[in-house]
């Protein structure tokens, strides 16, 4: 491979795109987008997101301490653009995009319901780098869709239809995996049985959408 070669920048891709709802100690709320954010930690479970002072996200996260991630999906990446490129200073977000807000369970900033997964965080420490402030945070606890958990309690992030980030533009997660955790050193036989049951769930699942779709077009008539 012939390479050219790039400094100054961090290239690391695809990253996740979220968006970060907050409150701040008046009882105001806002929504913001972030793509400078990970796990940072399992236990106790940690992630970080990184914002710029001059946001007004930086001010209420910065007052309270507390913030909550909400992932995106496809049908609301205009929204999830929309609240990365204007100001909660100049427009109030959560009213513009019609979200529908829930109150936390564990912190006071409020959650996206039309997310399919909320993050509830608390910030443990702020960490100035240069243009941006590193939060790290500890995960209180997480809201998520009961359609994505199967029959065994697992979770199928999969069927969220989320999306994801690349230089400057937003991508579909695709739903179908190319390996698992593991899958390299495992015997045969665990990942025949693996994908077999990934088979099993996914055509519980579309059973499951066929007879919502069926009641849909019921309730129609
Ligand atoms: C895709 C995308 C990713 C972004 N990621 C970040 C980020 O990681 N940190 C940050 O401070 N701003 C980020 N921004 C910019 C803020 O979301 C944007 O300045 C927003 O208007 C700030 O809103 P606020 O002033 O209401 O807090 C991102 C914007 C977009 C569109």
């Amino acid at each position: 491979m012939s390479k050219n070669i790039f400094k100054g920048s961090v290239v690391l891709n695809p990253v996740p795109v979220v968006m970060v709802t907050s409150r701040n100690n008046e009882g105001k709320d806002n929504v913001f987008t972030v793509a400078w954010t990970g796990t940072v930690c399992t236990k106790p479970p940690m992630l970080s997101i990184s914002i710029r002072p001059e946001r007004l996200s930086y001010e209420y996260i910065k007052e309270s301490m507390e913030f909550t991630i909400n992932l995106p999906t496809r049908k609301l990446t205009r929204e999830t653009d929309f609240c990365g490129v204007r100001s909660g200073r100049v427009v109030d977000k959560i009213s513009e995009m019609k979200f529908t807000m829930k109150e936390g369970k564990e912190v006071s900033s409020p959650y996206i319901d039309e997310c399919p997964v909320n993050i509830e965080c608390k910030v443990k420490s702020i960490i100035p780098l240069g243009t941006h402030d590193l939060f790290l945070a500890e995960v209180l606890c997480s809201h998520i869709d009961e359609k994505l958990i199967d029959e065994n309690g697992k979770i199928h992030f999969e069927w969220a239809n989320l999306i994801t980030y690349s230089h400057g533009e937003y991508f579909p997660v695709p739903k179908t995996a190319i390996g698992s955790f593991g899958y390299s050193v495992a015997k045969q036989a665990t990942i025949e049985r693996k994908k077999a049951i990934a088979k099993t769930n996914s055509s519980t699942k579309k059973k499951k959408d066929k007879i919502k779709e069926k009641t849909k077009k019921k309730g129609r008539k």
